[in-house]
């Protein structure tokens, strides 16, 4: 069986591959990325977009990739309802809310909480920002924490999903920094990180070097365009 391939493609967005051969993308802020890898711009296809929340720096080019390739998009009920007026075929929006889960294809995501603002591109309403536990048909676990500050109940994501890794954002700013970061990481109790989120523009200065972990946690140090087997 094939790997399953978590790859940075700089700020939030993630493309991930399943061992089964889905190919999934997360927050696709691709085209307008600075940090985006030249070759990933225009993906070849897409089985599934997932999108933590309205900002155009999360949203980036979903409904583009969703009207090319016929993808599944899993964002939040409003988020979702916004990307139905944009084109984005009703069928392929299974618009879930906080606590719930959606299967698609064999991949399931369950959306839990973030702490942070929203609304659509175009400013109106686009629901809560969110989080999403993604679980792969062969059993692993990651969440994405989207754009959020730390949370007690992150220790509720930890105990509940117990995710195998851990994608949590540490620019500063406009979300956590490392501070909150590095207790974010100890309340979810994962062993393995992937800082995101950062660098992509000078206004977020916190860096990977900055988290302070917990022995034992590895934090994944990636480069845009890079990859780790989940
Ligand atoms: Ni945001
Ligand atoms: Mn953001």
């Amino acid at each position: 069986m094939a790997d399953t391939t978590l790859t940075w493609l700089g700020h939030s967005a993630f493309r991930l591959d399943t061992s089964r051969g889905k190919r999934i993308y997360i927050d696709p802020f691709l085209n307008g990325n600075p940090k985006c890898p030249e070759d990933e711009l225009e993906p070849e296809r897409a089985d599934i977009v997932a999108v933590t929340h309205g900002h155009g720096d999360h949203v980036g080019d979903t409904v583009d990739i969703a009207k090319k390739h016929g993808s599944t998009v899993v964002a939040i009920v409003e988020l979702s309802g916004w990307l139905g007026k944009q084109g984005v075929d009703d069928d392929k929006l299974p618009a879930p809310n906080k606590g719930g889960t959606v299967d698609v294809g064999g991949v399931k995501f369950t959306v839990v909480n973030a702490f942070h603002t929203g609304s659509a591109p175009d400013g109106s309403y686009g629901g809560e920002p969110a989080g999403f536990v993604v679980t792969t048909e062969d059993g692993k676990k990651l969440y994405f924490a989207g754009d959020t500050c730390v949370f007690g109940d992150m220790q509720l994501i930890g105990r509940i999903y117990e995710p195998d890794v851990a994608i949590v954002p540490i620019g500063d700013h406009y979300t956590m920094g490392p501070k909150e970061a590095s207790v974010a990481i100890e309340l979810l109790g994962v062993k393995r990180v992937v800082p995101c989120h950062w660098g992509t523009f000078g206004l977020l200065t916190g860096t990977p070097d900055q988290l302070d972990v917990p022995a034992g946690v590895t934090v994944e140090r990636l480069q845009p365009g890079d990859s780790i087997t989940v």
